[in-house]
């Protein structure tokens, strides 16, 4: 069992629907009970919602790559492999975590990478059909696992980019022809995540939007606060880096369950 503190990664919400994902990691598989009895609670209070799991996968070794992960494998061939989209994870069955999904109103963008395969992506889209579901991937990251510490929606028309992990020109046009603009992500105040963290510094842009003008950053992320305040944001610090080791930060450690307002069409074409 990973532990149930992120739980971003396992529950997307669509509308008035919770998702439960796949999930990819075997020491992930049974996560999902930790929410069951939350759900449960939703689904008896509210009936509008919809509770829906997608199917479980075996996670035989048929879905893994033997050997992907092994210290053999130098920085320069990750990358290699990361660019041509070949990632620890096969195509044998639908594989997503939540946490590779972005949601933009009608439009869902789901990172390509090692904890969601383009299997799950199809699923994903075939599950959805009142949105449009587009794969994205980050070439510069060499274990591309949850989109929220790469890729960060700030409020219509502004996301956050890790500058290490552009997203490629080709795949820009969706965002940039609605009128958004994408900007590079402060650099984070740590060379080094605490101990026992299995994420990236890069957790210094996981933050936690509350509504388009305030945000809560980790409280020691002093050049992404900044940043923030800078954009005009009511920035809120919060102390957070000494539960990164128990799977994550501020917008990994929750999930939004209950909005206001419609489904917005932010990149709807002509
Ligand atoms: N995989 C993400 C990172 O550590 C959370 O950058």
């Amino acid at each position: 069992m990973f532990g149930c503190m992120p739980p971003r990664d396992v529950l997307l919400t669509v509308g008035s629907e919770i998702l439960e994902a796949t999930m990819s990691y075997r020491c992930r598989w049974f996560e999902y009970l930790c929410y069951r009895p939350l759900l449960q609670r939703y689904w008896r209070e509210d009936p509008n919602f919809r509770h829906e799991a997608a199917p479980k996968p075996r996670l035989t070794d048929a879905d893994y790559h033997p050997d992907y992960l092994s210290d053999k494998i130098g920085d320069a061939r990750r990358l290699e492999w990361a660019a041509k989209k070949f990632f620890v994870t096969t195509e044998e069955e639908p594989l997503f975590d939540a946490a590779d999904v972005l949601r933009f109103g009608r439009d869902l963008v789901v990172q390509h990478g090692f904890t969601t395969n383009l299997a799950g992506i199809d699923w994903l889209r075939r599950h959805f059909p009142d949105h449009r579901v587009h794969a994205v991937n980050f070439p510069g990251d060499p274990y591309p696992i949850h989109i929220d510490a790469t890729f960060t929606p700030l409020r219509p028309g502004l996301i956050l980019n890790n500058p290490q992990r552009r997203l490629p020109d080709d795949q820009r046009a969706m965002i940039e022809q609605g009128g958004w603009q994408i900007l590079d992500a402060a650099q984070p105040a740590h060379n080094a995540p605490p101990p026992l963290c299995y994420s990236s510094v890069w957790l210094s842009m996981n933050v936690l939007v509350l509504d388009p003008k305030t945000v809560c950053v980790e409280a020691s992320e002093v050049y992404q606060a900044e940043q923030l305040d800078k954009l005009g944001f009511e920035v809120v610090p919060v102390d957070l880096r000494d539960a990164y080791a128990f799977g994550g930060g501020l917008h990994c450690c929750t999930a939004d369950v209950y909005r206001e307002g419609g489904c917005e069409d932010y990149f709807a074409v002509g």
